[in-house]
């Protein structure tokens, strides 16, 4: 007998980007609609949440209508309707949450609530048919840097977190004291190509009683130490070299506590996510360190790593074969914790 598809409509909008996509089976991406609000906000320096909401609700309809006609597909093909509730911020998800409850109550399809950090790990399996749990995930982006032992789908353990900023934020606020706005990541990166990753020596910092925690608010205070140090003895300041060497230095700790993680969990499979998972730099180092362990390496391409709906259609395919289904009563959580299911 054949085993049925299943077709998901999975909704994003917990932070700057409205997305929607249509994902069958979890791995076939239909469509994958993106509408990034960061010609918005660069004007502001960084996100600005009133307005995130605001343009979510003006984009949302549009992008979810494209994501359908893309797929070549109309609602009644949908076997569930899918959508970001937490974490994120509260009035940007929760024009996703109330837009997917319109959607499924009026088809009558069940509706299924995701993880945003679920969906960043399951952006892997999208282009690695091969990826199954058990594997090691670290999710690196702007509000998060969480290292991950994924145990089965959807069951995740937490070996490290971020004590203070999420690494991709620690880029943004460097790209703003180097003078290059919004959003930093990428913009540091090319900066970086042309620097010297050797010529200044900024901290990595270690926790002491929890190795695999990690803390980028030091290396971000030594990079505008060092900025106003050279203002004050009137030394040139060469950006390029400050973007290499603080990417140098935040790679090195991501790819050390991954290794870390590696020699003690013994698996043999290590993933990255999140928007910094688009990082060249990061993902050269990822790749040369795992193959010196002899371990298999996966990133998602940089379009699945940023903030995509694709992903949440995965999580949420095997979310629904697990059975979970949400009530008309479910909420944005801003401050969802993994694992966690309402
Ligand atoms: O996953 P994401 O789109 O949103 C969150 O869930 O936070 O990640 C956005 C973050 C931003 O901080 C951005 O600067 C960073 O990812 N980012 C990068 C790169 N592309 C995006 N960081 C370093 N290098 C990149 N190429
Ligand atoms: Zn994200």
């Amino acid at each position: 007998m054949e085993e049925k598809e299943i077709t998901i409509l999975a909704i994003e909008s917990s932070c700057d980007e409205t997305a929607a996509a249509v994902v069958r089976n979890g791995r076939f991406v239909l469509s994958n609609i993106i509408a990034s609000q960061i010609a918005l906000h660069k004007q502001y320096g960084g996100v600005v949440p009133e307005l995130a909401s605001r343009k979510h609700i003006e984009k949302i309809n549009q992008v979810i209508g494209e994501a359908l006609e893309a797929a070549s597909l109309s609602l009644k093909d949908m076997d569930a309707i899918a959508v970001t509730y937490g974490p994120g911020l509260v009035g940007a998800l929760l024009v996703g949450v109330a837009e997917a409850k319109a959607i499924a109550y009026a088809s009558g399809k069940p509706l299924i609530g995701v993880h945003h950090i679920e969906g960043h790990i399951s952006a892997n399996y999208i282009e690695n048919p091969d990826l199954e749990p058990p594997f090691l995930c670290l999710v690196v982006s702007g509000g998060h840097t969480h290292l991950v032992k994924v145990n089965d789908y959807g069951s995740y353990e937490i070996l490290g977190r971020t004590r203070d900023d999420a690494a991709g934020e620690a880029f943004d606020k460097v790209a703003r004291a180097v003078g290059l706005g919004y959003p930093g990541g990428p913009r540091i990166e090319k900066l970086a190509r042309e620097g010297d990753p050797g010529a200044i020596h900024f901290p990595r910092a270690k926790i002491a009683d929890a190795p695999y925690d990690f803390s980028f608010s030091g290396v971000k205070s030594a990079v505008l130490n060092y900025i106003n140090g050279c203002k004050m003895k009137g030394e040139a300041i060469v950006e390029a070299d400050i973007a290499a060497s603080f990417q140098y230095a935040v790679t090195q700790v991501l790819i050390d506590h991954a290794m870390m993680a590696v020699e003690e969990f013994g698996l043999d499979q290590f993933a990255i996510a999140g928007g910094v998972a688009a990082n060249g730099t990061l993902r050269e180092g990822m790749r040369r360190a795992c193959e010196k362990k002899g371990i298999r390496f996966y990133h998602p391409s940089p379009i699945l790593c940023t903030d995509n709906a694709a992903m949440i259609g995965t999580a949420a395919y095997y979310e629904y074969l697990a059975g979970t289904r949400h009530g008309l009563d479910l909420n944005a959580i801003p401050n969802l914790k993994l694992g966690e299911r309402e």
